[in-house]
């Protein structure tokens, strides 16, 4: 658990102003330096997702390692997951395309793991039928980010099958409370459901070894937030005959109103999967900039679009190609553009993103099923 004066990082809550420099330090992680970006574009045939030229892909754990072992002939699985809470929003989203440029590129599996369990177990005001039934929903979302859907498994904890749950209660007979204590910061009072939830996170780890027969190690893309669950799960792995997990870092996405990342408990922050065009549209428009109180101030003095939130939405991802991302940079700096048609501008791609996302949702209601892994 990592909280400080300023921020607070912790698989329930992140909030605050975060330095991801002192996040690495704190978390004991490596930084994604530019010698992986090298020695992964090798393996890629030179493409580099933009998250990674852009260092949104800020930290990792034994990347390096991971990019020998494939080198060497080696495979991996993907492992990711959600906690069902809600609606799905565009900052849950950013990592889950991340995700599945990682599968295009290496043609690997997925393990997706929603954990309905944790949501209930977590939040007072939940029933566990409604964290179940957002599991439902959320995994729409996800099969539209197209991800290959023969390679794609999700495991909805409350559904897991007998080899999950048999894993899963191996690995808690290796995790103490004076582990999960340390770790996760849980006490007297904290619920015995969650005392033994890391075992749950822990398992998809090692559930592609199981399912194949033979030793796979995972890589995990996520958020810092989760990082926890992998430092605990790294303790045991060898021990228990597995490949440690290896995690890639992203940056959370800020939300379009100033300070803090997207979240659901701020909808005017955040756009929604579900919001209309209209809705979305009216949120960016009164986003947090980095402009100037008057236009002619911005023009003689330009904006700062290193503070600005629909900068940051452009860089994060509605802006692929660099040299656009770097003139509307100089642009802005200059005075040359004015946050009212930066933002315009950027509404019709959040809008045309939301058609296209909510046609695709449609299209794989029938995968659903056959995608859930029940072993
Ligand atoms: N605990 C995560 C959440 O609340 C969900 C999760 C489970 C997850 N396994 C994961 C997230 C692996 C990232 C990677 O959102």
């Amino acid at each position: 658990m990592v909280q400080d004066e300023k921020s607070i990082v912790t698989p329930w809550e992140v909030s605050g102003d975060l330095d991801y420099a002192k996040l690495i330090k704190k978390f004991g992680t490596k930084p994604f330096d530019e010698t992986l970006t090298n020695k992964l574009a090798k393996l890629t045939g030179g493409d580099i997702h933009p998250m990674i030229r852009r260092g949104l892909v800020f930290s990792h754990r034994d990347f390096d390692w991971l990019l020998s072992h494939i080198e060497s002939g080696g495979d991996f699985a993907l492992y990711t997951g959600r906690g069902p809470s809600g609606d799905t929003h565009l900052g849950h989203l950013v990592p889950w395309f991340f995700t599945k440029w990682l599968q295009d590129k290496f043609d690997v599996e997925l393990y997706f793991q929603i954990t309905d369990d944790e949501k209930f177990l977590y939040n007072p005001q939940y029933t566990y039928d409604q964290t179940i039934g957002y599991a439902y929903k959320n995994i729409e979302d996800i099969l539209a980010v197209g991800f290959d859907p023969e390679k794609t498994k999700f495991i909805i904890d409350s559904q897991a099958g007998p080899k999950f749950r048999k894993l899963a209660t191996e690995i808690s007979k290796r995790i103490t409370f004076s582990t999960v204590k340390a770790i996760f910061g849980y006490n007297e009072s904290t619920n015995i459901g969650l005392l033994y939830h890391p075992a749950i996170q822990a398992a998809p780890c090692f559930y592609p070894s199981i399912i194949h027969g033979r030793k796979i190690p995972v890589l995990i893309p996520a958020g810092i937030d989760q990082d926890p669950y992998w430092r605990a799960t790294r303790d045991i792995a060898k021990k228990m005959g597995y490949y440690k997990p290896v995690a890639l870092h992203s940056e959370f996405i800020p939300g379009l109103e100033k300070g803090g990342k997207m979240s659901s408990s701020n909808p005017n922050s955040t756009v929604f999967t579900t919001d209309t065009g209209k809705v979305a549209s009216k949120k960016v428009n009164r986003a947090f900039t980095g402009g100037r109180a008057t236009i002619e101030e911005q023009k003689r003095l330009g904006g700062d679009p290193g503070i600005c939130n629909v900068f940051s939405w452009y860089r994060s991802s509605f802006e692929e190609d660099d040299t656009a991302l770097q003139k509307r940079w100089d642009d802005c700096k200059n005075g040359d553009l004015m946050c009212g048609p930066c933002k315009m501008d950027l509404a019709d791609r959040v809008v045309l993103f939301l058609e296209m996302h909510q046609s695709k949702k449609e299209d794989v209601a029938d995968l659903i099923e056959s995608s859930i892994i029940r072993v």
